[in-house]
């Protein structure tokens, strides 16, 4: 596996013994040392740094939750998990307004026209559950390691919870998450594989470091970097869709690699850029 992280200092922890292997295989598949009072060659170790300076460090904490993203700077910011069967992924599952949301309209979502989509760019899989639940099929995408961990372990706990769940069931099975770069795909795309729909969101390239970023961006800044290839990727995903390209951006932000859409649906903090290529059916 590509290992894919750009902070300088990652570890994988384990306080619970019946969770200790699989805290060891991560760590082997991260190749990042497991910290863990229960492993009889693990220390703890201490991660100094200047007064005054955090320690932007993270550890990936397995437990019988799942696996939770932790800053070794408690101050930085709480735990990041995915879940898609509690907090604000299923509650916009079940209350976010189906197809009158705006990323529902970008991708041309209706009574009539269930799109296939290929998610570019997945990170936490918050977009691609959305698209989902509302009864796209939808295959994703994530090149980083440790985001990949975490969306990995929030599907398998999800898919676990929704055997007693059909609806939730039903999303799951609509997902399908593919670790690896998208690009890589993309190139493999024969004229009867195309999908309707290409969606990308992709990270910012690096600015100065902006009070208003919220912190667990920082974080995924930190880890992911700032995917300074989104625009080939915009390319490639032109070329290779059926109906539409879709970009999510900040609402102020500029074009993605400056190319400039078909039109936008602009909302107050995002919006969505749409590259049509051919006329949705209706
Ligand atoms: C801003 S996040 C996406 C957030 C996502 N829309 C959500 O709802 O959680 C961008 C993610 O895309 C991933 N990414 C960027 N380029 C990629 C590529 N070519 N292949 C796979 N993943 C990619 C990054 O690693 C990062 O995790």
């Amino acid at each position: 596996m590509s290992l894919n992280i750009n902070i300088p200092n990652i570890t994988v922890g384990c306080e619970i013994g019946q969770c200790l292997p699989k805290a060891r295989r991560l760590a082997d598949l991260l190749g990042v040392k497991l910290i863990s009072p229960l492993y009889s060659h693990g220390k703890v170790e201490v991660v100094l740094c200047e007064k005054g300076q955090v320690n932007q460090g993270y550890q990936l904490l397995v437990d019988d939750t799942g696996i939770a993203l932790y800053p070794n700077d408690s101050r930085l910011h709480g735990p990041i998990r995915v879940d898609f069967n509690a907090g604000a992924n299923s509650h916009r599952r079940k209350f976010g307004g189906g197809n009158g949301q705006a990323i529902a309209k970008a991708v041309g979502v209706s009574g009539a026209f269930l799109p296939s989509v290929l998610d570019l760019t997945a990170g936490l899989g918050g977009d691609a559950f959305v698209l989902a639940s509302l009864g796209c099929e939808v295959r994703l995408f994530e090149r980083n390691s440790i985001i990949s961990c975490l969306l990995r372990d929030g599907i398998e706990r999800a898919t676990l919870a929704s055997q007693d769940d059909y609806e939730l069931r039903d999303v799951m099975r609509r997902l399908v998450f593919v670790e690896g770069d998208s690009i890589d795909a993309l190139k493999q795309i024969t004229e009867d594989d195309r999908p309707d729909i290409i969606y990308l969101d992709p990270m910012f390239p690096h600015r100065k470091k902006s009070a208003k970023v919220k912190k667990e961006m920082q974080a995924f800044q930190n880890i992911v970097g700032g995917d300074e290839d989104s625009g080939a990727l915009l390319e490639h995903a032109v070329n290779s869709a059926r109906y539409r390209v879709v970009v999510k951006r900040a609402s102020n932000a500029e074009f993605l690699a400056g190319l400039k859409p078909t039109y936008s649906l602009t909302g107050k903090s995002t919006r969505f850029d749409i590259f049509a290529l051919r006329k949705i059916p209706s």
